[in-house]
Parts: C-alpha cells; sequence; structure tokens
C-alpha cells in the first residue's frame, strides 16, 4: 500500500467512488476546487491496481494554530485493517511540521461510523445546532496535535 500527495487529476479517480463508498449521495460536497487547491495537503492510498482511500484536508489560512481534514474515505474492500489511521497520522505529520496544534473536521449526526472513528483516532465531539444553516445540525471534531 502505497501513500502519496494527491495531485489534482486524482479528482477524476475519487469522484466516481465516493457516492457508492459513502452509501449515499455526496458528491455535489467534493467539488474540484479541493483538489485544484489542496492536493499538496490531500493524500491518496493506492496498490497497483486499484484506489484504497484518500483524504483531503488543508491548513487553515485564516487560522494558523489549525489544520481541517474535509473528507476521509476508504475502499470497502480496505476498511478495518488501519488505512483511515495511517491517512490521519500522515495528515497529523503535515499539519505539525507547518506548526499547526489543532485539527478539526465534521460530519452529520448520521453518520455513526464517522464519529466512532474520530472519537477512535482521539477526537472530542460536540453537536452544533443549525451549523450548516437551519435545519442543518453537525457534528464537530477536534483533537489538540501535540507531540
Ligand atoms: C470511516 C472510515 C474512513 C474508516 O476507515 P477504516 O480504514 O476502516 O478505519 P481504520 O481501520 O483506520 O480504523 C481506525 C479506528 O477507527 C475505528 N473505526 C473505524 N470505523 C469504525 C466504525 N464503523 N465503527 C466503529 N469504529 C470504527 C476502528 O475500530 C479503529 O480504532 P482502533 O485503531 O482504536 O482499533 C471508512 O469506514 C469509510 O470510508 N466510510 C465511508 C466514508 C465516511 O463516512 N467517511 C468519514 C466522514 S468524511
Amino acid at each position: 500500500m502505497n501513500l502519496r500527495p494527491a495531485t489534482p487529476s486524482d479528482y477524476d479517480r475519487i469522484i466516481t467512488v465516493v457516492d457508492a463508498w459513502w452509501t449515499r449521495e455526496v458528491h455535489a460536497i467534493l467539488p474540484r476546487l479541493f483538489l485544484d487547491h489542496f492536493h499538496r495537503t490531500s493524500l491518496i492510498a493506492e496498490t497497483p491496481n486499484d484506489l484504497a482511500g484518500f483524504l483531503v484536508g488543508f491548513l487553515s489560512p485564516s487560522l494558523p494554530d489549525t489544520a481541517y481534514i474535509h473528507f476521509v474515505g476508504v475502499n470497502p474492500g480496505f476498511r478495518g485493517t488501519g488505512l483511515a489511521r495511517r491517512l490521519y497520522e500522515a495528515f497529523f505529520a503535515l499539519a505539525r511540521a507547518d506548526g499547526r496544534t489543532t485539527v478539526r473536521a465534521l460530519t452529520s449526526p448520521e453518520n455513526t461510523a464517522s464519529i466512532a472513528f474520530h472519537q477512535a483516532m482521539g477526537f472530542t465531539a460536540t453537536l452544533a445546532t443549525a451549523h450548516d444553516g437551519p435545519g442543518t445540525d453537525r457534528v464537530l471534531f477536534h483533537r489538540p496535535l501535540g507531540g
């Protein structure tokens, strides 16, 4: 399994699998701009034949202490093997190298797998009512990057 920084062209592979990997329509919340402008801080996990997983993240341009993970997905055939943990730890390392001290992410309250995953990864979860507008609650995650 190889981990590498993403390139803008990885978008075309990612966008064709996200709805299947999430088992619901999520492609609209991953527009191409994320890979065009944040590929250097995003990661691809692949085998010679398969896209195994990806992480889309960035170093906040407005909050100098913060790194943000927008999306992580692991191919269902590679789940439960620690791949998402590896992607997160690689992102934590690049964020620390830039002096970031906090990582943030969010999910919808219905995504119980994401909540369990983030708690296993040491994130604190907080419910934010109407975070993304009236009727759209989110679970906000944060984790100090220390060490
Ligand atoms: C959530 C997801 C990324 C986890 O990927 P994964 O590679 O299977 O996760 P890992 O094997 O690295 O697991 C890391 C830790 O999270 C825990 N975890 C992962 N998925 C879990 C689940 N569904 N329920 C409970 N715990 C879970 C693991 O037990 C593990 O804990 P441990 O290291 O303490 O033993 C994957 O299921 C996925 O792609 N889901 C669909 C997309 C999605 O919802 N992404 C997250 C929101 S953007």
